[in-house]
């Protein structure tokens, strides 16, 4: 019997390792494994614009460009949040959206990512996986405009989060959650089998130089594997300045995990939990919290990964790449 396609509207908002989310994905639909149904983008790494723009070169980059891009809501509770674009480049593309074949999208005249998630589900409730690697600002907005809505998705994967480890917007922080927590919030409210992918784990995966490289020699010529490895070269740089790595060459893939999940879920370990967001903390906005001296399910709204087989996650990834410069 062949497995059914997993249905998949991914919200991100690109960003470098958005980035090789997207490509990582496309390669699953490239083999028949995923549909992508849409790509919502947020306003988070960078501005809505860029992240919409980024999405829709990367898309008709690879050929997927017949897959509908929404543009992010503004106006989540991210005031005054500095953006990510000293890490990511001003464009969220290592700065080289300029490199990329131009795209027929257009900001203006694109839906908005509420609308096109309310639509979506309404027409194949549970029957789709909802990838949210970025701020949930337009998670929110649906919810907010169609009470009920997410509930109607199959699965909802969320990166972000920080449990056992400090913050990386703030020292509690984690970006995804802090940079929107109102959105979070609603998120979090809303459905009681949540997976949440958090820093925890994702600070483990470290994509090189050395891995970039290696995908290229498959297909040297491909304009993808270029992408890929200029991507990789910018955000080594701009993550060895944030001390990313802990002064280890490389990259973290954080939102490559969320396909891991799907895709290979061997790799990874997870416990039951009661996650709340700190709304109001004087210190700690942002911070998601469960309690670690009880493993009580009652009241639980998650499943949160606590261990990551990094090594086979990476190499998941570059096999997968592979096939798709191919
Ligand atoms: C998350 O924050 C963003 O900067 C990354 O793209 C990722 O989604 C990691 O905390
Ligand atoms: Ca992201």
């Amino acid at each position: 019997m062949t497995p059914s396609k997993v249905k998949i509207i991914l919200d991100t908002d690109p960003g470098g390792d958005d980035a090789f989310a997207l490509l990582w994905l496309l390669s699953l639909v490239k083999q028949r494994y995923a549909e992508l149904v849409a790509v919502t983008t947020v306003d988070g790494n960078v501005h809505a614009k860029y992240t919409f723009t980024g999405a829709s070169k990367l898309l008709e980059l690879a050929g997927f460009d017949h897959i509908e891009v929404a543009k992010g809501i503004i106006g989540g509770s991210a005031h005054g949040i500095e953006d990510a674009g000293l890490l990511h480049g001003i464009d969220g593309m290592g700065n080289l959206t300029h490199t990329l074949p131009e795209c027929t999208n257009s900001y203006f005249t694109a839906r908005f990512a509420d609308e096109v998630l309310i639509e979506k589900l309404n027409a194949s409730p549970g029957e789709i996986t909802i990838i949210a690697i970025a701020p949930l600002t337009n998670l929110a907005a649906a919810e907010k405009k169609s009470p009920g809505i997410l509930k109607k998705a199959k699965d909802i994967i969320i990166m972000g989060g920080a449990f056992l480890t400090s913050g990386n917007l703030t020292p509690e922080g984690e970006f995804n959650i802090a940079y929107d927590v109102e959105a979070a919030n609603i998120v979090f409210s809303c459905r009681e089998d949540l997976v949440v992918l958090p820093l925890d784990i994702t600070r483990k995966l470290i994509f090189t130089n050395y891995i970039a490289q290696n995908i290229k020699k498959v297909n040297p010529e491909s304009a993808i594997a270029q992408l890929i490895v200029s991507l990789a070269e910018f955000m080594c740089q701009t993550s060895q300045s944030f001390r990313e790595t802990s002064g280890l060459e490389g990259f973290l893939v954080h939102d490559a995990v969320t396909l891991a999940y799907l895709f290979y879920p061997e790799t990874l370990l997870f416990r039951r939990a009661k996650v709340r967001i700190e709304t109001k903390g004087e210190w700690t906005t942002g911070k998601t919290v469960f309690d670690h001296r009880h493993k009580t399910k009652i009241g639980a709204n998650a499943w949160v990964a606590m261990e990551v087989d990094a090594v086979n996650v990476l190499a998941a990834m570059s096999e997968d790449l592979k096939i798709l410069i191919r």
